[in-house]
């Protein structure tokens, strides 16, 4: 009896003891190089959703600037006063202004506030560049206050700051003046006086901005949310959507040509996120294109990435239109291809075409070089393809260096997925954009997902993907390490996925309609996600090979038997960065083992970074932006074999360099 509890006691022991010392090698040959990793491997997604573009990454502080909000010409405007709106202003596509007249009575007023997007967020001390288009219509000259003011103020004055125009003159003009605010606030208003004698006034683009924008550009952005993107040096830049590019119905969709020239002139669009879920409903989301197609591009150049523009392809989005009707018909699409030829011709153009010129008007005549484009964002069945094709076929014969990218629809798999991507393959497109928002399950399994991919069709762009927990769909830690672990799988398949995108990129905290997201922010203040983080991790150490990884002779994909290790690396020179997802809640000790060194060559430790999803809920927020953030930890060893430990629930990157 006693012996056979002894000897019970002691297999117990010995397989605790084995369990806790069971290290799992992966193999890595340095023999040759691997395939080479694409300069677009990791990119960004923009779209004008949670109001990313209008009150986020477009630095314009004031909503409705043109008065041109269809339902309400004065929507996001207090008016006192005698004010009226006006229809025949000097920009035909946004032809409404408005007219201050006197009140009637010197103890009255006429004038204006903007609360701009959730509130004005001024910082002080800094200064705010005020611009109007203005006249007199009766001839003379007329007075205006413009004030930054705090409305909810206890203190004896509203007023942050105020400074007085003169407006003179029938004609129109823009006039422009500096306001300094002296104290931070982040729901400032922006007041309009009629002063002085009270002279009639019309007044047209209403607009304020930070003198202190991403670059300093005028028609600029945000600069932390700028910097936020340019932080992740993404490789490719896809914009402006998502089912932004189709709209609810084709008035809606986004018109590139809309989007360029003076941005006095870009007509107003409906954002479709406006009213999509009505259970986060936004009826003043409105699109003023004032980041249009030509800030893209700029950004695009600034940050590093290749642009990769999205256009309609003639379907209104799809969820939302059962009506083949609401479609253009195939035989009715060249108007469209005509954009897309145009679009190409704006970005690369001689400044002797038509579109090219423009390019050189707005202020740069140099080509932005674009190489990519897409055609359709979630787009399914036959209706895509026999739309597609055109489209192809048209920017094949005009510009055969383009690559196109086609969609795989709405889903990771399934009926439209099987059916659209033999599809792509006949029709001949370079890239498939797939979209993936699925949950932990679906990331747990997918470690091999590119495995077996076709390696001579069409190349992958995972143009859409987050992990959407069930009943938990925002950012939390566990959710981006599953991201992580994903993201293993695609680059040990550099050859086959040549771009991927997380979505979607940002979204105001009181402003948005999706989540999880990127980069979050308020009027003043922003955060980097931990998903963020997982995606500046994988651009930071991207490497320019892949070098073959195998636990027991196979991938590491989180499969059976490998402890919920995620594992994928690539060599840049002579260094090596080993990317290792644990999933599980047990550390792993892992031993590196290298082969095919030269004789007197051995591998170092250099430094180790890594990301602690233990506390699987835990999130960054703008209270505590650096809750979840990547850490160094020490990470030594020479020799063939290097070893290491990955605690539970953790995403670790491992630098190291042959001598
Ligand atoms: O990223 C949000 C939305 O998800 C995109 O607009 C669309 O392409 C997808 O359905």
């Amino acid at each position: 009896m006693y012996r056979r509890v002894f000897t019970s006691l002691a297999v117990f022991a010995l397989s605790v003891v084995a369990a806790f010392s069971q290290s799992f090698r992966l193999d890595m040959d340095l023999r040759k190089p691997g395939v080479p990793i694409q300069n677009t491997q990791y990119g960004i997604f923009f779209e004008d959703i949670n109001f990313a573009a209008d009150g986020g990454l477009y630095a314009e502080l004031v909503k409705n600037r043109s008065f041109e909000y269809p339902d309400d010409a004065l929507q996001g405007w207090k008016a006192f006063g005698k004010v009226t709106v006006l229809p025949d202003g000097p920009f035909d596509r946004n032809p409404h202004y408005v007219r201050l007249s006197d009140p009637g009575h010197p103890h009255k007023w006429t004038g204006l506030e903007n609360d701009g997007f959730f509130g004005i967020g001024v910082r002080g001390g800094e200064s705010y560049r005020f611009t109007v288009w203005a006249r007199v219509p009766d001839g003379g000259s007329s007075d205006i206050d413009v004030q930054l003011v705090n409305p909810a103020s206890p203190d004896e004055s509203h007023i942050l700051c105020r400074e007085s125009l003169t407006v003179s003159g029938t004609g129109w003009k823009q006039y422009e003046t500096i306001l300094k605010p002296e104290a931070t606030l982040d729901k400032a208003a922006l007041r309009i006086f009629l002063s002085g004698k009270r002279v009639t006034t019309d007044l047209e683009h209403v607009s304020l901005f930070p003198s202190d924008t991403w670059k300093g550009h005028r028609n600029g952005l945000r600069k932390d949310l700028a910097q936020a993107l340019a932080d992740l040096h993404p490789g490719i830049f896809r914009f402006p959507g998502g089912c932004i590019v189709e709209g609810t119905d084709l008035a809606t969709r986004y018109s590139w040509k809309n989007s360029v020239g003076p941005v006095e002139n870009r007509p107003l669009n409906e954002n479709r996120w406006n009213y999509t879920f009505t259970y986060r409903f936004y009826p003043d989301y409105f699109q003023s294109y004032g980041l249009g197609f030509y800030e893209f591009f700029i950004l695009s150049e600034e940050i590093g990435s290749e642009p990769l523009p999205i256009l309609s392809c003639g379907l209104a989005c799809q969820f939302q239109n059962d009506d083949v009707s609401a479609h253009v018909p195939v035989d009715e699409l060249q108007p469209y291809i005509q954009d897309a030829l145009d679009l190409i011709e704006f970005a690369n153009g001689p400044v002797t075409s038509e579109w090219g010129r423009l390019r050189a008007e707005m202020g740069h005549p140099e080509p932005f070089n674009l190489k990519y484009i897409g055609i359709g964002n979630e787009q399914w069945d036959a209706l895509y393809t026999e739309r597609l094709e055109p489209f192809v076929k048209a920017i094949r014969a005009a510009y055969p260096g383009i690559r196109i990218v086609g969609s795989s629809g709405p889903g990771s798999e399934g009926e439209q997925f099987d059916y659209l991507w033999p599809e792509m393959r006949r029709i001949g497109v370079d890239l498939v954009d797939e979209h993936f928002y699925r949950p932990y399950d679906w990331f747990l399994s997918q470690g091999a997902r590119y495995d077996d991919y076709d390696r001579k069709g069409p190349k992958v762009f995972a143009g859409e993907y987050a992990c959407h927990a069930r009943g938990m769909k925002w950012n939390h830690a566990y959710a981006s390490l599953l991201e992580a672990a994903f993201m293993t799988g695609i680059e040990r398949n550099a050859d086959v996925v040549h771009m991927a995108t997380y979505a979607p990129l940002f979204a105001h905290v009181e402003g948005w309609q999706w989540r999880p997201d990127l980069i979050w922010y308020d009027n003043l203040r922003s955060f980097r996600t931990v998903s963020w983080h997982v995606q500046e991790l994988f651009g930071r150490f991207k490497g320019r090979n892949v070098l073959p990884l195998k636990m027991d002779g196979v991938n590491v994909t989180g499969a059976e038997g490998q402890g919920g290790l995620f594992a994928s690396a690539v060599t840049d020179g002579d260094r090596i960065y080993v990317k290792v997802a644990n999933t599980s809640d047990d550390t792993r000790n892992i031993t590196f083992n290298f082969t095919g060194l030269k004789k007197k060559e051995v591998v170092r430790a250099v430094e180790g970074i890594r990301l602690d999803c233990s506390d699987r809920l835990a999130e960054n927020t703008l209270d505590e932006p650096c809750k979840v953030v990547p850490e160094g930890f020490l990470f030594e060893g020479e020799g063939r074999q290097v070893d290491a430990s990955v605690p539970p629930l953790s995403f670790s990157v491992f630098v190291l360099t042959v001598k």
